[in-house]
């Protein structure tokens, strides 16, 4: 399945913008919890950014790594608090050795890995028996997501139809591999309404804040803040939604295989 590729080296510089030090992140209580409910000792993060996550998992266990594909994220994370063993690599072909780990977990990073079930495969053999998959972001194929960036930005709702794996199909893939005890929960409801001219205060919609919009032509891009601007000429109370769930998709791998 050949899908755009986003360079995060351009933007890593800008990354941490998206977590402002005020903000309060339920999936990083529902990460905490799973971590602590697992006693995990070890924990690897796929697509692990610039750390923030990794850092957090600081108050449960000093084993910390992550891994990305991106050099530029790689140097961010290391100016975390918490001490992270950072390896350069692409989630598909693990390198670390089979057994590894009590948790891997990735976060809103499943839908840049390509072969999404070679990824489940790889961290089925990277887990120690007993370990925990936990795969953590949005589905934009579930009839339940309202996202007024899929109504202004051309290409956007069909290039993450194609890039974001279904929760669905995620449970399979997980099934597949020898996972068990597969669940699905709600970890995190993102709700912002932006009412008229606010909308241009949501940090989520500069271009470089979200794969999204980077991924986007200048043209593009341009041509949906037009859009913008027209239906606000339109009607100057206009509201613009964000109103979706953040899941967990999660897979014990049996304590005998
Ligand atoms: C949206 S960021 C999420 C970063 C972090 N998990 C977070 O929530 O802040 C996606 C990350 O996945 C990384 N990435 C993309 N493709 C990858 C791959 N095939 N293997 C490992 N990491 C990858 C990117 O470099 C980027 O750092």
């Amino acid at each position: 399945m050949t899908h755009p590729r986003l360079n995060y080296d351009k933007i890593s510089g800008d990354y941490n913008q998206r977590y402002p030090s005020a903000f309060h992140w339920d999936r990083g209580d529902a990460l905490l919890e799973l971590a602590r409910q697992l006693d995990a000792k070890s924990i690897l993060e796929t697509g692990s950014g610039t750390g923030y996550w990794l850092n957090l998992l600081n108050r449960v266990t000093s084993q910390l790594y992550g891994l990305d594909f991106s050099a530029g994220m790689i140097s961010q994370a290391k100016s975390q608090p918490a001490p992270l063993k950072l390896t350069r690599g692409t989630a598909t072909r693990l390198p670390f050795r089979s057994g590894s780990f009590d948790l891997l977990y990735c976060v809103d990073a499943v839908h840049h890995f390509g072969d999404h079930a070679a990824f489940v495969e790889e961290a089925f053999r990277v887990l120690k028996p007993g370990g925990a998959l936990a795969v953590i972001g949005h589905d934009p194929h579930g009839d339940d997501f309202d996202w007024y960036f899929y109504d202004y930005f051309d290409t956007v709702y069909e290039t993450d139809l194609r890039r974001y794996p279904s929760s669905n199909a995620l449970e399979e893939m997980m099934k597949r591999s020898g996972f068990h005890d597969i669940e699905r929960r709600n970890v995190e409801h993102v709700m912002s309404v932006h009412e008229g001219g606010q909308v241009f205060n949501d940090p989520f919609l500069k271009q470089n804040a979200t794969s999204q919009l980077a991924l986007l032509s200048r043209e593009t891009y341009d041509a949906g803040i037009e859009k913008i601007k027209a239906d606000l000429k339109k009607d100057s109370r206009k509201v613009f939604k964000s109103d979706f769930w953040v899941r967990m998709v999660l897979g014990m791998k049996p304590e005998h295989v």
